[in-house]
């Protein structure tokens, strides 16, 4: 190793990496139950995405009318056309229930009804009876849903006194010989010193790669970073292809405007002023799921009726709302389109375009969490010692197409099952096993290999080369051919990590050092996102293909699995989608042509 770092060994029985809604959940979970628990995040806990998220989470709670969550169960499995795992659906609709009382009794300061229940708010593709009725099942607070419950788990997390490492960016998981992970490597950005994490678990819950694409909801910060130590570590990625284009991003800045907007009687309409959506899907309107509404905003700007002097947006209107609704229910968007679009949300529309927003894919794991390393004997095998969980997961309950308001859900049910795994399989204070070959110098190579760059490419113009080549090529509507082009350019981009240039080999607050590692951890998902989508020959979900345009469940019902090795070679496989439910309380649901 060409420089000596201080390394400074740390023992937990469980390590969580990322302190956002799933990762604070699993982290507080375990140290509940009595095993030691380390937390380690690259930014303080409470400015974590999760932070952002707006206008709710799903659960069948019926406080606004009828509800049920086999109904939330059939909704989840027709919006992710038919590629989530049936079991996981099962288990997160029907765990939701008791995961927001829970949420309710920490302290989340959820909106009220009158009759002071939890107030719950329509979203797209949630119906009642099979797909007959219109669900209120988001539960709000408000439109700062993601700031209420990120800032009640925190509290939670130090009351339970999980140990938190903040402003700590991982560097890489540590694997035994025999393929079990051990632990994580870690720097800590205010001092430049090492971490070396023993666990028995590590937990990664370090987000989606939002910001492989050039415009976004997603933080700066969301790199993906678990999704890329999974892949250097030999872990496959799975159904990196779909990417959620939210329909109601601020034209121009990105920002998110919520669905919400459209649950409380919002609608988005074309240069000719025309309701569009009825045409598109005739019986949910604005409120048909996220890829079917951003596919038809497209459709319309393509076809000369967008808005605008360019004619490329399309409006958002809400000024016909009660004024009391938007103070009320909507206050932060109000705010957001004022200081995005220099928009009164009461007087004029709000210019909108479909906008990156998450990521289906991530890393394979089953519905306790555990991370999966399919192999041709098994495509169930698990990798000892390693869970994922939240966006870096793909477990999968969103398949090809999320609804909103599922993801955080997804984070605090499948947090909290994570917790209930570790409980169940780690033994409070066990001793670690002694290191293989890896002892984290793999980890501080890299390290040395950046910090010492010399190349002549700065990491801003390649990061701003690869966010436009994804911006390109892998949009909201695909053609093999644009994929293919696409293939090319994410490639030449990967190779030129080796011309790059870091100013600065400081370890301290070397924010130069940081956006490079983080730039590595995106080119690799960006390389298994173009390549999985040019694979794939149907369209399904988020998957548009222009050259094959219909849904293909005879060779396309699977998901991908994708290695991305450190030359940027990928190897694509494919592993069953779980059709199976967990229980008898509730049949499999066949897959059948899906209309909103
Ligand atoms: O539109 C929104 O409020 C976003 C919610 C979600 O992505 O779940």
């Amino acid at each position: 190793m060409k420089n000596e770092y201080e390394i400074i060994d740390h023992e937990y029985d469980v390590v969580v990496v990322g302190a956002g809604g799933a990762g604070l959940r699993a982290g507080f979970g375990c140290a509940e139950k009595g095993l030691k628990t380390a937390i380690i995040s690259k930014v303080f806990p409470t400015r974590s995405h999760t932070v952002a998220a707006q206008g709710g989470i799903s659960a069948a709670l019926g406080n606004m009318g009828e509800d049920d969550w086999r109904f939330h169960m059939y909704d989840t499995v027709k919006g992710s056309d038919w590629l989530g795992d049936q079991d996981a659906i099962e288990y997160m609709c029907r765990e939701a229930i008791p995961a927001i009382i829970e949420l309710e009794h920490y302290g989340v300061p959820f909106s009220r009804t009158a009759a002071g229940k939890i107030y719950q708010r329509a979203f797209g593709g949630m119906t009642t009876h099979y797909g007959k009725g219109t669900a209120q099942r988001t539960c709000a607070a408000a439109d700062r849903t993601g700031h209420a419950i990120l800032h009640t788990l925190y509290t939670q997390a130090l009351k339970h006194k999980a140990e938190f490492f903040i402003e700590y960016f991982a560097l890489d998981l540590i694997m035994s010989d025999d393929g079990q992970c051990i632990g994580v490597m870690a720097w800590n950005l205010d001092d430049g010193t090492i971490h070396r994490f023993r666990a028995h678990q590590v937990i990664l819950a370090t987000g989606g790669y939002g910001r492989t694409y050039f415009s976004c909801t997603s933080a700066h910060t969301c790199t993906g970073d678990g999704n890329a130590m999974a892949l250097r570590a030999g872990i496959p990625l799975q159904d990196m292809e779909f990417i959620q284009f939210h329909p109601t991003g601020i034209y121009g800045a990105g920002c998110l405007i919520t669905e919400g907007v459209r649950g409380e009687g919002g609608y988005l309409t074309n240069s000719e002023g025309e309701r569009f959506m009825e045409r598109y899907a005739p019986s949910a309107k604005d409120l048909a799921s996220r890829d079917v509404v951003s596919r038809s905003m497209t459709i319309e700007i393509r076809e000369g009726r967008g808005v605008g002097e360019h004619k490329d947006h399309i409006h958002l209107h809400l000024e016909h709302l009660d004024s009391d609704i938007i103070h009320e229910r909507l206050p932060g968007i109000a705010e957001s389109a004022r200081i995005f679009a220099g928009v009164d949300v009461t007087k004029e529309p709000i210019p909108v375009l479909p906008t990156v927003h998450y990521n289906m894919g991530g890393i394979p794991t089953n519905y306790m969490a555990e991370v999966i390393n399919p192999t041709k004997k098994d495509p169930n095998a698990i990798v000892p010692g390693l869970m994922a969980i939240g966006e870096a997961a793909c477990v999968s309950v969103h398949g090809a197409n999320r609804l909103g308001s599922n993801s955080l859900l997804d984070l605090v049910v499948f947090g909290r099952a994570a917790a209930n795994r570790c409980a169940e399989t780690v033994q409070p204070g066990a001793k670690h096993r002694p290191f293989g070959t890896d002892d984290g110098s793999k980890a501080l190579a890299r390290l040395d290999h950046y910090r010492s760059a010399k190349g002549s490419t700065t990491t801003a113009a390649l990061r701003d080369k690869m966010q436009r080549t994804m911006q390109t090529h892998a949009p909201v509507f695909r053609t093999g051919e644009t994929l293919n082009e696409g293939i090319t350019k994410i490639d030449e981009c990967f190779a030129r990590k080796a011309d790059l240039k870091v100013t600065d080999d400081s370890m301290i607050f070397n924010t130069d050092l940081v956006e490079t590692l983080e730039l590595d951890n995106l080119l690799s998902q960006a390389v298994a996102a173009m390549h999985a989508a040019a694979n794939r020959e149907e369209s399904r979900g988020a998957q548009a293909r222009e050259d094959f345009p219909d849904r293909d469940d005879k060779k396309w019902m699977k998901h991908t699995v994708i290695w991305v090795d450190e030359a940027g070679k990928t190897k694509i496989d494919y592993r069953p989608v779980i059709m199976t439910t967990l229980t008898d309380e509730v049949q499999p649901i066949p897959p059948k042509a899906r209309v909103y």
